[in-house]
């Protein structure tokens, strides 16, 4: 089925709504768009837009660790849906960074009005230093190439400090092939075909 059918268009925009209200009902927001200033002047820095919950769910089940031994980190987190859905999903441990302070206090306005228990860090990806603390690491396409192959370098040079196999998820995977050329072994990919996506999952091993 076409990625631009009037019965998948009708279907993904019927389920924005039932979201949308009932985030609103409960106060949260998690999927109403949103480009700050940051990301609309820097180029390689890009807006927010949500992924879906049910593509992330089945995301988590598709990574191949023990969640409630592991550290998840999303790296471009915004209001926090993938972080919701890897504490639903047992993970031990449950961070986000982003590099825009006002998705952010959204995300922890999320995460309070759920009880949920996660660090939203402020942060830029290519100057954070914590990478070491995680295991799984999730992206959506937050930013471009370049920043892409020094933030890759900075996770895989945190095997220094702890070794441990690193785990990717990399939804809609545009700059699939930095992955590649950093060393990262595909190992997975998913595709929904109902709603035209895909995630690859990688690894760098430990050594
Ligand atoms: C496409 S959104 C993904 C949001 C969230 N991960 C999700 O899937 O629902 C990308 C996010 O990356 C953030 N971002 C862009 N460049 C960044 C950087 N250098 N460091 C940290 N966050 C960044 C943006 O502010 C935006 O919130």
């Amino acid at each position: 089925m076409s990625n631009y059918s009037i019965f998948v268009r009708a279907k993904r925009w019927s389920k924005f709504l039932v979201n949308y209200v009932s985030e609103k009902a409960r106060g949260l927001d998690f999927s109403m768009v949103y480009v700050g200033d940051i990301q609309r002047n820097v180029e390689e820095f890009h807006g927010y837009s949500m992924t879906d919950a049910g593509d992330m769910r089945r995301m988590l089940k598709a990574v191949p660790v023990n969640p409630g031994r592991s550290a998840f980190i999303d790296i471009g987190c915004g209001k926090g849906m993938c972080m919701k859905c890897a504490i639903e999903s047992g993970y031990r441990k449950v961070a986000g960074l982003d590099l825009d302070g006002h998705l952010l206090d959204i995300a922890r306005s999320n995460m309070k009005k759920l009880g949920m228990d996660a660090e939203c860090i402020l942060a830029n990806a290519l100057e954070f230093d914590r990478y070491s603390e995680f295991d799984v690491f999730y992206f959506y396409n937050p930013f471009g190439r370049s920043v892409f192959e020094q933030v890759l370098d900075k996770i895989k040079a945190s095997q220094s400090e702890r070794m441990r196999d690193i785990w990717i998820a990399y939804y809609h995977p545009v700059f699939a092939d930095v992955f590649e050329n950093a060393g990262f072994i595909l190992k997975d990919e998913l595709h929904d075909r109902t709603r035209d996506t895909t995630t690859r999952f990688y690894c760098y091993p430990k050594r």
